[in-house]
């Protein structure tokens, strides 16, 4: 189905529809990507007029947009597809008003993306449906996290089933829609090179970390209930291991891709009981200092709880019990308000079987997603001049200089085009979601059960020192 459409944004006065969806259509727009007669419908609670709304849109898209890409022109002619609906989305009787303004029919789509707090997730979705907009021409895009447990993901899987059929329900993770993500699978299925080293016969671990420096922002009330668990790791961090560890599909469609990717999240070793203490660690930040700035304690924040035990950092050893990988450790990490930004993939290879030189090391290929994006394959050289020295060099590619005539598009920008043409091969599916909560929650239950207070770090840190004796603990260490 590629049939003209309008979208419908639950939470259009939120932080995401303002800072992310609006600016990615603004661009699509610009770059005449959205069908023609598409109108975007911003809703929310808070009364406005229209024209109060599309200012606010402006403000949001001139700071988020680059300067370059931002003309008054392109502005005036993108603000007639706006549009404003003040209604509550918690009352079923307001959906009446939603289906006056929808024109759903055969011939004109309706996507509704829900860029809303997760627990309206079911009543939306029933809701559309008993006013007859949840058709055969609908689509509904979900935001992470869905749920806080596998039992509420279960609970909101099964209220939007109940309303829209699978092919209809876009679970989104930005992570998928960043260009080195896409490049992750271009790098291990479109180069014979890899293949046969990409196992637990040459890798010795595989480290995948989310670094951020920033703290909770305007986002505490959500985070403090959420954590950096459920926040990253359940999902974006789950989604990064799933491509790295992936068997090729059959064909890069939607189904082949993700049937692959849920074989991983099922084989994820179960980690519960005294193996959480031991292979999982959780932090939490305190004062301190990030990029020259003094940064408060996490309970400090606002809107946090000034007792919270949330953690703003966790790390987890985590395995893949199949036979590319039994035996090779994932380790896993990601916090707020570290010293540096950077989500990267590090794949150790072995050292080799028998060295002839004293200074050698082990290879590893650093698949980098921020702040810059870049992939890295360390190799032995030796030193110039008398004597065998050898030192690590690097064989480098910096994705944006290699490609540098093209624009680099943000995740969004990809991920609202795919739902717009239909395909959903970068979204997940329903068993996925769950398959990841299903590895997740016995570790949050662990936590629960053998009760102990985040491990504190310093903001500015690396983290917490446990998240180091992790890797110690087996003679390792994580790339810094
Ligand atoms: C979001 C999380 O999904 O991802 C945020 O809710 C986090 O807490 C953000 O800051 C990180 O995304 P990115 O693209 O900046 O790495």
């Amino acid at each position: 189905m590629n049939l003209p459409c309008d979208m419908l944004v639950f939470g259009g006065t939120g932080d995401l529809a303002l800072h992310k969806l609006l600016p990615a259509l603004y661009q699509l727009h610009r770059e005449a990507r959205l069908p023609r007669t598409m109108r975007i419908i911003g809703i929310s609670r808070k009364l406005l007029p229209r024209a109060r709304y599309i200012e606010l849109a402006e403000r949001h898209c001139r700071a988020q947009i680059e300067k370059k890409d931002f003309s008054d022109a392109v502005w005036l002619s993108f603000s007639e597809r706006l549009d404003y609906l003040p209604m509550d989305a918690a009352q079923a009787a307001d959906f009446s008003k939603l289906a006056e303004r929808v024109k759903c029919s055969p011939q004109q789509g309706c996507i509704y993306y829900l860029a809303t707090a997760p627990n309206l997730f079911e009543s939306i979705a029933s809701n559309l449906a008993v006013n007859g907009l949840a058709g055969p021409n609908t689509r509904i895009v979900i935001e992470k996290p869905i749920g806080h447990s596998l039992e509420s993901a279960l609970a909101i899987n099964a209220a939007i089933g109940a309303a829209f059929h699978e092919e209809q329900v876009f679970r989104i993770d930005h992570y998928l829609g960043k260009e080195t993500v896409q490049n992750l699978m271009a790098l291990r299925f479109a180069n014979a090179l890899f293949e046969p080293v990409w196992r637990a016969a040459h890798i010795d671990h595989v480290q995948i970390t989310v670094n951020e420096t920033i703290g909770v922002e305007n986002r505490g009330a959500y985070y403090d209930q959420a954590g950096a668990m459920r926040d990253m790791l359940q999902n974006h961090l789950l989604q990064l291991l799933c491509l790295v560890a992936m068997e090729a599909p059959v064909r890069f469609d939607a189904d082949s891709v993700r049937n692959e990717k849920v074989k991983i999240l099922q084989a994820l070793k179960p980690i519960s009981g005294l193996d959480v203490q031991d292979k999982t660690v959780r932090g939490q930040y305190t004062a301190g200092h990030v990029g020259g700035h003094n940064a408060p304690a996490y309970y400090f924040e606002k809107d946090v709880d000034n007792d919270s035990d949330t953690e703003t950092f966790v790390a987890i050893e985590a395995e893949v019990d199949n036979w590319r990988w039994a035996g090779v450790p994932f380790y896993l990490r990601t916090g707020k308000r570290l010293a540096k930004k950077t989500s990267e993939i590090v794949m150790q290879f072995k050292p080799v079987p028998h060295s002839l030189f004293s200074d050698s090391q082990a290879n590893h290929l650093l698949i980098r997603l921020q702040p810059e994006e870049r992939i890295s394959l360390e190799l032995m050289a030796k030193t110039p001049g008398k004597g065998m020295h050898l030192e690590p060099i690097e064989l480098d590619i910096n994705l944006a200089k290699a490609f540098q005539d093209s624009r680099r598009w943000e995740a969004y920008e990809r991920l609202l085009l795919d739902v717009i043409e239909n395909d959903s091969t970068l979204f997940m599916r329903r068993d996925e979601v769950e398959a990841a909560w299903q590895w997740v929650d016995p570790i949050l239950k662990g936590w629960q059960q053998h009760y102990q207070r985040p491990r504190p770090y310093p903001s500015g840190s690396t983290g917490p020192e446990q998240a180091h004796s992790l890797l110690e603990k087996h003679n390792r260490a994580w790339h810094e």
